[in-house]
């Protein structure tokens, strides 16, 4: 029984074509980009660019976002490669499984885990902050933030217990999941649409409160107080704020899972993926542009000033006049977040659901509901998993164990392309990654590089959790892996 054993293309593409029946194929390409968008923009651009800049890339977090994007972009295009190439409803996890073997899909699928569930824990914490924010502030301290984060409220420090609002957003969206509310094509284009115009206004009228002041020196100097670290000033900065933003770009994957319900998914994958992509990295470039202008960016370490719900806080500071556009913002914010934790969350289950139905997780994980033909009772396994890290876990550490998880799959990805393409280089591909193996290459050392600027404790406890899921796979998975 080898750890090594694959599923083959053929088996996945009859697989495929016996579910054909069975899904729709209405997506055309400019539906993909907006299902794309749809996922990606959140709190990565409201609450992590924030981080970003405040901890390490200053003003050059607009750098940071063309290096996560550039390594995006790499990644996305094998991404693309797979996705045309094996159209069915798949993911990191179903691709590896076909070209580098059941280890190394169960590996993706482990770190898919840090992606999605992590990262619906991450955007529920934003989705508290903005909450907060749109009551005034009246959510007592803690009752909206972990035990491992404190601050000094009113001269006194309080210790925060519990995020209940992170714990609510992530329970009434667990409970629309198993309802089996889809999110129909028409309410995700009112959110996309939501979150895209918040997105332009604010560069729009912001750029007029742009303080050139804010902006110089534009790269954190060597030796700025409180900035020593090598990934804290300077070029190191950038790229660990690529690391952090990162996050933003977090989701134009899970357009590939939408592939069995894509029209003509040998075209529209790549154009849905590629196309989603730089929509919001031009975005994301020019928002984070006004919105270092706008506000110091040492602000956004302040805990007393902008270091929670970032966006609101600039407008309400520093463009008087426009208290209308922060209460805007903060609604849009909330409804966008909402439609990210619900993709998230639906994403975990999908993957959980094939991981199960491969034999490599318990049958729990597949059970669907008698009624609603959903995965209620891995909804509400998830729920409590999310909901430790949602309610306890500060959003920081949450949100750099999504990027590192969801690096690390990417990695994985470009990878595949090359063990592919040396290992089964006939096989029809609909769309070929260009200029192979550069492309595949340079995805894999941005990536990693992003990886390694991440801090030790995010590594280290990535790591941990790798482990952790070495031992299920060789103690309870491979044994019972139905390909085996
Ligand atoms: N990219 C998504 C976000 O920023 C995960 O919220």
């Amino acid at each position: 029984m080898s750890i090594f054993r694959k599923k083959s293309l053929e088996t996945l593409l009859a697989q495929s074509a016996d579910k054909d029946s069975g899904l729709k194929r209405t997506l055309g390409s400019w539906q993909l980009v907006f299902l794309g968008i749809g996922a990606i923009i959140g709190a990565g651009l409201f609450v992590r660019t924030a981080a970003a800049s405040g901890e390490a890339a200053g003003n050059a977090v607009t750098i940071s976002f063309i290096v996560a994007a550039v390594g995006c972009a790499f990644a996305g295009l094998c991404y693309a490669e797979f996705a045309a190439m094996i159209p069915i409803a798949g993911s990191a996890y179903t691709y590896a499984y076909t070209t580098m073997g059941e280890l190394i899909a169960w590996i993706i699928g482990w770190a898919l885990i840090l992606e999605y569930a992590l990262g619906a824990a991450t955007v529920s914490i934003a989705w508290s902050e903005y909450l907060n924010k749109l009551l005034g502030g009246n959510i007592p301290y803690n009752l909206c933030h972990g035990p491992f984060e404190s601050a000094t409220v009113d001269g006194v420090l309080v210790n925060g217990m519990v995020n209940l609002p992170a714990l609510f957003i992530l329970l009434a969206l667990s409970l629309l999941l198993i309802r089996g509310t889809q999110e129909s094509a028409f309410v995700n284009a009112i959110i996309v649409f939501l979150k895209v115009a918040i997105v332009l206004v604010f560069i729009v009228i912001g750029w007029s409160f742009i303080n050139p002041v804010n902006h110089t020196p534009y790269i954190i100097p060597e030796n700025f107080p409180g900035h020593e670290g090598f990934f804290q000033h300077g070029w190191g900065g950038i790229l660990k704020g690529a690391g952090i933003v990162f996050f933003a770009f977090i989701g134009f994957d899970a357009v590939s899972t939408a592939a069995q319900e894509a029209k003509n998914p040998k075209r529209d994958m790549p154009i849905g993926i590629l196309g989603s992509l730089l929509v919001c990295t031009v975005l994301y470039i020019l928002f984070s542009h006004v919105l270092t202008g706008v506000t110091p960016w040492a602000d956004f370490n302040d805990p007393t000033k902008g270091k929670e719900a970032s966006v609101a806080y600039a407008i309400s500071t520093y463009m008087a006049g426009y208290g209308w556009l922060a209460t805007a913002v903060t609604v849009a914010i909330l409804a966008g977040f909402s439609s990210v934790i619900l993709v998230m969350l639906m994403g975990q289950s999908r993957v959980f659901y094939s991981m199960s139905h491969d034999g490599l997780l318990p049958k729990i994980f597949s059970h669907l509901h008698p009624k609603f033909r959903t995965p209620y009772k891995s909804n509400l396994l998830l729920f409590c998993f999310v909901g430790i890290f949602g309610g306890f876990i500060p959003g920081s550490v949450a949100g750099d164990l999504t990027s590192i998880g969801t690096l690390l799959a990417f990695v994985i990805v470009c990878f595949g392309i090359l063990v592919m393409r040396k290992n089964d280089p006939q096989a029809i591909r609909p769309f070929r990654a260009p200029l192979v193996p550069f492309v595949p290459i340079a995805g894999i050392l941005i990536c990693s590089s992003m990886i390694i600027s991440l801090d030790q404790v995010t590594q280290l406890s990535a790591m941990a959790w790798m482990v952790v899921g070495l031992f299920i796979y060789f103690g309870y998975s491979r044994s019972r892996s139905k390909l085996g």
